[in-house]
C-alpha cells in the first residue's frame, strides 16, 4: 500500500487539477508510482459554518465529476479520501462544522499552519482543535523551519503529526533539516501535495526511492504504515512513533 496524503485532484475546484482530464492524468501517473491510496486535500478557508457548507458541496460536485469521467474513460480510480488541507485561522474552533473538514474516515486533519513568524495564538487554536478530539496533521512542515524551537516544541507536545512533500526530498538546502526531523522523530506522513502535470507533479516516487535510499526501507514502510492506520480509522500514538538516521532505525 503507497498513500499520498496530500493531494489537490479534484478538478477545477482549488488552485490543483484544472479539468478532469488533468486530474485523472495525475491519478493515473501516481498509480504508475504504486499509489493506490489518495488522501485528496482540497484549499479551504473556513471562517464560518457557511464557508464549510459551501466547500463540502463543491468539493463533493467535483469529485462526483471526477468521478463519471472516470467510468466514461473505463478509468478504474484508486482509493480517495476527501480530505481538506485547512487554513488556520484565529475563528477555527469556534465553527460547529469543523470537524466536517477531517479526512473522512478519521479523526485526522490537515492543517497550513501561517507562513508568517508563529505566536502563542497560533499554538492555542491548535490546542483547542486537539482536545475537541480533532487530530491535526500539519502540512508541509518543511516551510515553517524558521519557526522558534520554542513553538514548534509546543506543538509537538500537543502530539500533532508532521506530514512532509515528497518533492523536498533530495533537495540540497533541505538534507539536513529533514535528517534532524527523522532523528527527533518528527516526520510521520508524506505527500506529493501534486496540483498539476509539471510544477508540483506527482513524484511519491521521489519521495520513495530517497527514503528507502538514505534512512531504510524499514522508514518507508513505518511511513506507509502510519498512513495505513489513519485511514483504517487508528490513531498513531507517542509510543508508535518512531526515528531514523541514515541507514539505522531505533525505537524510543
Ligand atoms: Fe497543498
Amino acid at each position: 500500500m503507497t498513500a499520498d496524503f496530500h493531494s489537490h485532484i479534484l478538478p477545477a475546484f482549488d488552485d490543483g487539477a484544472r479539468d478532469t482530464k488533468t486530474a485523472l492524468a495525475m491519478i493515473d501517473k501516481s498509480a504508475g508510482m504504486g499509489v493506490d491510496r489518495i488522501v485528496s486535500t482540497s484549499h479551504c478557508y473556513p471562517y464560518s459554518d457557511g464557508d464549510i457548507e459551501e466547500f463540502l458541496d463543491m468539493r463533493s460536485a467535483a469529485f462526483e465529476r471526477l468521478k463519471t469521467e472516470a467510468a466514461a474513460s473505463g478509468t478504474v480510480l484508486p482509493e480517495i479520501r476527501l480530505g481538506s488541507e485547512v487554513h488556520l485561522t484565529c475563528d477555527l474552533t469556534s465553527l460547529s462544522l469543523i470537524k466536517e473538514l477531517c479526512i473522512e474516515g478519521t479523526k485526522y486533519m490537515l492543517l497550513e499552519m501561517p507562513s508568517s513568524k508563529w505566536n502563542d495564538t497560533v499554538i492555542d487554536v491548535v490546542y483547542k482543535l486537539s482536545i475537541s478530539g480533532i487530530k491535526p496533521i500539519i502540512a508541509h512542515m518543511e516551510r515553517n523551519l524558521g519557526q522558534s524551537a520554542e513553538l514548534v516544541n509546543a506543538l509537538c507536545d500537543l502530539d500533532v503529526l508532521i506530514q512532509i512533500n515528497a518533492s523536498s526530498f533530495g533537495i540540497a538546502a533541505l538534507k539536513k533539516e529533514i535528517d534532524g526531523m527523522f532523528l527527533r522523530g518528527l516526520i510521520h506522513i508524506i505527500g506529493t501535495d501534486m496540483h498539476n502535470l509539471d510544477t508540483r507533479k506527482p513524484d511519491m516516487d521521489r519521495a520513495e526511492k530517497y527514503i528507502k535510499k538514505r534512512y531504510g526501507t524499514e522508514c518507508w514502510e513505518y511511513l506507509m504504515n502510519n498512513a495505513g492506520t489513519i485511514l483504517s480509522g487508528g490513531e498513531l500514538s507517542y509510543r508508535d512513533i518512531k526515528v531514523f538516521k541514515k541507514k539505522g532505525i531505533f525505537t524510543r
